[in-house]
């Protein structure tokens, strides 16, 4: 165990931390602006130590759901509970939560480590603790040598990582991220990314994670919730929500998929000539005129001049190259392997066949809207 680990788990006063890694629960959420319902019902429990990640569009309310959480926004309906406590009536400041914005947040005024020692001067603690506890928290982002500069002397990821210390500061019970890696470039994004997951783990924080990116999602949560206009689609692991996928909007929404139209019945579907069994879940009672929902992986494709599709693009993505198929009116999207896509031009007819042990199907043409529904 490294000193870092030493420091958070125990609290200020030296004694061994007990509320690390809450259980929250959210249940049938609900508040409207106006005529908009940023949380339409939004139930969803957290488990003690994970890392819970809200994906969707922008507008569905990922930011209201955090900021209710926080107790920055009241509720029109439903109760937030942490470790079976009822918050409702708790203000914000009380509920031992940090929070880390998109924005860089940092007071500008105060150099870094006194932002880091922020909350603890708030819980009035003092300055001896405050300093040696911001020291700490300045090493474990990485940062120690910088605690005497300004924001506006810092870079963009330096004043997350500042960020992120300053609500590590107060051992918050939950750990609330909103975008806090948007505004960043590719690579100290993608440093950060890993930073924060093994500190979360490490620490065995309880963390909401929001975000619109998908890849920094798959890449990083235990679990995630993927909302729509106020409510949740599905909340899965990573792995699962990519192959498993519970809805069209999921489908559409997390990772690529095209729609091709087919009919259904008795639980069958009938693609590219080849009878499949369609996928549990919605829309399984589907039946007549739907479209299946297909991945890049659930289509392979055999060269063949006398095939129903042939290749209008390619697009080389390392290990693997993405053809577009055109078959009939419809455009789908194959992976292939590169070295076997090098061997296929532009214009090649192929025979597309599936791949994947059934399919998912939607109701055909199915609007996927951002925004959150209007109220009723
Ligand atoms: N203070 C407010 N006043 C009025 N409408 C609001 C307010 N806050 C949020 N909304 C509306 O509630 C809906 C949900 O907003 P929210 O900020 O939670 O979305 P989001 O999922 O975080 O989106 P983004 O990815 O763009 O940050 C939106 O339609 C938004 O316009
Ligand atoms: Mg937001």
């Amino acid at each position: 165990m490294t000193q870092m680990k030493e420091t958070a788990m125990t609290n200020s006063m030296g004694s061994p931390t007990t509320n690390v890694g809450a259980a929250v629960s959210l249940e049938n959420l609900v508040r409207t602006f106006g005529k908009v319902r940023a949380l339409d019902g939004l139930s969803l429990k957290i488990e003690p130590g994970e890392f819970m990640a809200l994906l969707g569009p922008s507008g569905c309310g990922k930011t209201t759901a955090l900021r209710v959480l926080a107790g920055f926004e009241l509720l029109d309906g439903g109760r937030v509970v942490v470790d079976g406590v009822d918050l409702s009536d708790v203000s914000a400041r009380k509920r031992d939560m940090g929070m880390v914005f998109q924005s860089y947040s940092l007071f500008p005024n105060m150099n870094a480590l006194n932002n880091v020692a922020f909350g603890l001067r708030m819980r009035k603690q003092s300055s001896s603790v405050r300093r040696k506890k911001a020291g700490e928290l300045l090493e474990m982002v990485g940062l120690s040598d910088q605690g005497n500069k300004y924001p506006h002397q810092m870079s963009g990821g330096q004043q997350q990582r500042i960020a992120l210390a300053r609500a590590l500061a107060i051992e918050p019970r939950v750990l609330l991220l909103d975008e806090p890696l948007s505004a960043l470039d590719a690579i100290v994004r993608a440093e950060l990314r890993d930073q924060i997951r093994s500190l979360q783990q490490r620490l065995a924080i309880t963390t909401v994670f929001v975000t619109h990116d998908q890849e920094e999602v798959l890449s990083m949560a235990d679990r995630v919730c993927v909302m729509s206009r106020g409510h949740i689609e599905q909340v899965a692991s990573p792995s699962e929500l990519y192959s498993r996928p519970a809805t069209a909007f999921v489908a559409q929404f997390v990772g690529i998929s095209s729609r091709v139209p087919v009919d259904a019945s008795n639980h069958e579907v009938v693609v590219f000539g080849q009878r499949c069994p369609i996928r549990s879940g919605e829309g399984s009672n589907l039946t007549g005129a739907v479209d299946a929902l297909l991945r890049p992986e659930d289509i392979a494709i055999e060269v063949d001049p006398e095939g129903q599709g042939f290749v209008t693009r390619k697009s080389f993505l390392g290990a693997m190259t993405r053809l577009v198929v055109q078959v009939g009116e419809i455009p789908v999207r194959v992976d292939v392997r590169s070295d076997k896509a090098s061997e296929i031009d532009l214009g090649t007819h192929v025979r597309p066949g599936i791949v994947s042990r059934d399919v998912l199907i939607a109701t055909r043409k199915e609007i996927v809207a951002a925004d959150a529904v209007p109220a009723k």
